[in-house]
């Protein structure tokens, strides 16, 4: 038995048993690389849609297709042994039907090795998510900012303030009777946050909701520096890769420039090692 066959991986069950436990920790992921680095770390990892903004320059999540979700749903797949694997459905690949969501969600499962899926809505996809949770699919579902929804939201605005917090109540209630083994919380008053961790008997992870939500996920690129264009107010910047990936490519432009670099150790002698 190979080492990484002795790995036990967490299953949707466990991460709902830890509800009200020690705070589970999420990330997305888009990448092999960027999943190992993650994999000893984490207790979800997320192939968000955010994919669609964070590696391929879209203006926001409304572009993002199948084919890019299973792309990189794989690609993580390969780096990942211990966390849950949660993917997105991408806009337009669930909304329709139920079926249609089954239909997809099963491709996404089957194409990428993904645990769980993840989708946004809540009154509105309540028999969408009990439809896939009777069939085997387990459903991670995401209420308050909706990204995918921007255009009837009116943009990125915090939710559930005044008049919208039993609209945002109402779905966090609908998405856990219906059957989703945890829900994200986005960009919501942490009264609010609060009190739906205190109601809901599955996980609430934060994204922008409130320091006692039951785990917290952020967008790795936002949170290691890589992505830049801008910053949530609820990102936290752990590290500044993309600054320091720049200063690199400045130095190694210059060292090419002035013929300082490959220097004689990067280079092979007429006869020698071949490596
Ligand atoms: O697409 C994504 O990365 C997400 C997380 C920010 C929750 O949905």
């Amino acid at each position: 038995m190979s080492a990484s066959a002795q790995v036990t991986a967490l299953t949707p069950s466990d991460i709902r048993a830890r509800k009200g436990g020690t705070p589970l920790v999420a990330l997305t992921a888009y990448t092999t690389p960027m999943a190992q680095m993650m994999d000893d770390h984490v207790d979800i990892v997320l192939v968000g849609d955010s994919v669609g903004m964070v590696l391929h320059g879209l203006p926001d999540t409304l572009g993002v297709t199948m084919e890019m979700m299973c792309l990189h749903g794989a690609a993580v797949r390969r780096g990942l042994r211990k966390p849950l694997l949660v993917i997105d459905m991408p806009f337009g690949s669930y909304e329709e039907s139920p079926q249609q969501a089954f239909r997809n969600a099963a491709r996404l499962m089957r194409e990428t090795g993904a645990d769980a899926v993840k989708l946004e809505g809540g009154v509105s996809m309540a028999d969408t998510i009990a439809f896939l949770t009777a069939r085997s699919i387990p459903v991670m579902a995401h209420v308050g900012l909706t990204p995918q929804a921007i255009n009837t939201l009116g943009g990125y605005k915090v939710q559930g303030r005044g008049k919208d917090r039993d609209r945002v109540l109402a779905d966090a209630h609908a998405v856990a009777r219906a059957g989703a083994f945890a829900v994200v919380l986005e960009k919501l008053p942490v009264g609010l946050s609060n009190e739906i961790t205190e109601a809901l008997s599955i996980p609430t992870i934060g994204i922008g909701a409130s320091a006692t939500c039951d785990g917290q996920v952020l967008v790795v690129d936002d949170m290691l520096g890589l992505f830049t264009a801008f910053k949530p107010k609820f990102v936290k910047r752990f590290a500044t890769l993309g600054a320091d990936g720049e200063e690199a490519i400045r130095a190694y432009a210059a060292e090419v420039r002035a013929r300082r670099f490959p220097a004689p150790e990067h280079v092979f002698a007429d006869e020698g090692p071949t490596a």
